[in-house]
């Protein structure tokens, strides 16, 4: 049986990806380690808490005593690492969490793998060579990483494994220094390292804050649309079911030290987005109340410092190499979202409330 460790995974791609794992691994245990922040949610998984194979442990993945802890009771061989402060207007606003978490957290985890699978840590000085025989050849470490690492791109070309990275923000120079210390960890100690750098993710689970469950929200209560600058910023989207889909694939078949870029294909601007949701609704649900299109709530406000033009991801090496592909397009993925939205009006309110702490604070204490 594998024993996995998920970190992050009560978060929006983190509790897709348990939900999945636990239906196409029947023979791997899962632990997932989640602080529960502002952004982590335990309702995304109670119903998955009574699977025996399960189990949730709060805690900060900085925290090397309780991460040291819990890859010896476990006997912790996969790790796939999802937490992180992830919403950039939030790292422009307070970068420090990023930097502890996305760095540190990221550090921590590296060396609790380091000194559980290299059995004699000391000798990991020894060279790569010598690690590769000590390491456990089923252990693996994912790292699930973003496409804001490369940059920004102008209004042609795609974003490849060797593309230079180029981070603009401080979340992405956090997230683009976690790369370059689990990569490292991959030559210099012989971890046996992956790294996936995916687009924009979007579907069940996501947090308000996020562009596409934002505007679905505020949609839904009649309230303003903001769409930041012109609204003609390019992110290719990418249904959350597809990029958990490609990370099992690159877990299982993913050639140890590479790295794989995993995109949507569905290159999209911002303002065709909230468009396309504002008609989707529209049709749905009827017209506003006082029978305005919900078009009439889009207001175009102050830009985003630093806001990257256009990212697009050229996703040929997981294709080509893992026969991974996106299976739900941009038309079909939104039209799901919406559904799962409306159908899970709780869920929404809840979490665009600020009540869905209460539960958990019940159940886990004061965040
Ligand atoms: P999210 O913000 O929804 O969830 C993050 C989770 O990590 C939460 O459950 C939170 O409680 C947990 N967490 C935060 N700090 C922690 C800490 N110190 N210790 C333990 N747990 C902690 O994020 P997401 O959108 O699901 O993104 C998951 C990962 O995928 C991130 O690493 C992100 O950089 C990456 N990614 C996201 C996208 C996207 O579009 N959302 C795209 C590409 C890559
Ligand atoms: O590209 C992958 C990244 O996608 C992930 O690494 C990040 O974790 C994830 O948050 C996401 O980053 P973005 O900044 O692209 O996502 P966000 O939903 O915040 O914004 C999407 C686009 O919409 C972006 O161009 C900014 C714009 N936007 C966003 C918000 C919240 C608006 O126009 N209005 C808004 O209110």
């Amino acid at each position: 049986m594998k024993s996995i460790l998920v970190t992050g995974g009560s978060g929006f791609i983190g509790s897709n990806f348990v939900h999945l794992a636990l239906q196409q691994l029947p023979d791997c245990r899962l632990v997932n380690l989640d602080k529960l922040t502002y952004a982590g949610n335990p309702e995304n998984l109670k119903d998955v808490d009574a699977d025996s194979r399960y189990r949730f442990v709060r805690g900060d993945i900085c925290d090397a005593d309780l991460v040291n802890r819990i890859f010896a009771e476990e006997e912790i061989d996969t790790v796939v690492h999802f937490a992180a402060e992830s919403h950039v207007d939030r790292s422009i606003e307070g970068p420090a969490e990023f930097i502890r978490t996305n760095i540190t957290g990221t550090f921590t985890l590296l060396e609790a793998a380091r000194q559980a699978w290299l059995s004699d840590a000391a000798s990991a000085f020894a060279g790569a060579s010598a690690n590769k025989r000590l390491t456990p050849h089923a252990s693996r470490f994912l790292h699930v990483s973003t496409d804001e690492v490369y940059g920004s791109l102008g209004e042609t070309g795609f974003f490849t494994e060797t593309t230079a990275y180029d981070p603009r923000s401080p979340y992405s120079a956090s997230k683009a220094s976690s790369d370059h210390l689990v990569s490292a960890y991959g030559h210099t100690f012989g971890l046996p390292i992956l790294i996936t750098n995916c687009s924009n993710n979007y579907g069940p689970y996501q947090f308000p804050e996020k562009l596409i469950p934002l505007i679905i929200g505020n949609a839904l209560e009649g309230k303003e649309l903001p769409v930041y600058g012109d609204g003609k910023n390019v992110r290719d989207w990418l249904y959350v079911g597809d990029h958990c889909r490609a990370v099992l694939a690159v877990l299982q078949g993913g050639e140890v030290g590479q790295t794989y870029n995993v995109g949507g294909n569905n290159e999209k601007r911002n303002i065709e987005v909230v468009h396309t949701i504002c008609d989707l609704l529209d049709q749905k649900i009827g017209l506003l109340a006082d029978g305005r299109l919900r078009r009439d709530l889009i207001r175009f406000v102050k830009d985003r410092p630093g806001h990257d033009r256009r990212y697009a991801i050229d996703a040929t090496k997981i294709k080509e190499e893992l026969g991974w592909e996106p299976s739900v397009d941009f038309e079909e993925g939104i039209r799901r979202t919406i559904d799962w939205y409306l159908e899970h009006a709780d869920w929404v309110a809840s979490v665009r409330d600020g009540s869905y702490r209460e539960y958990y604070e019940r159940q886990y204490g004061e965040r």
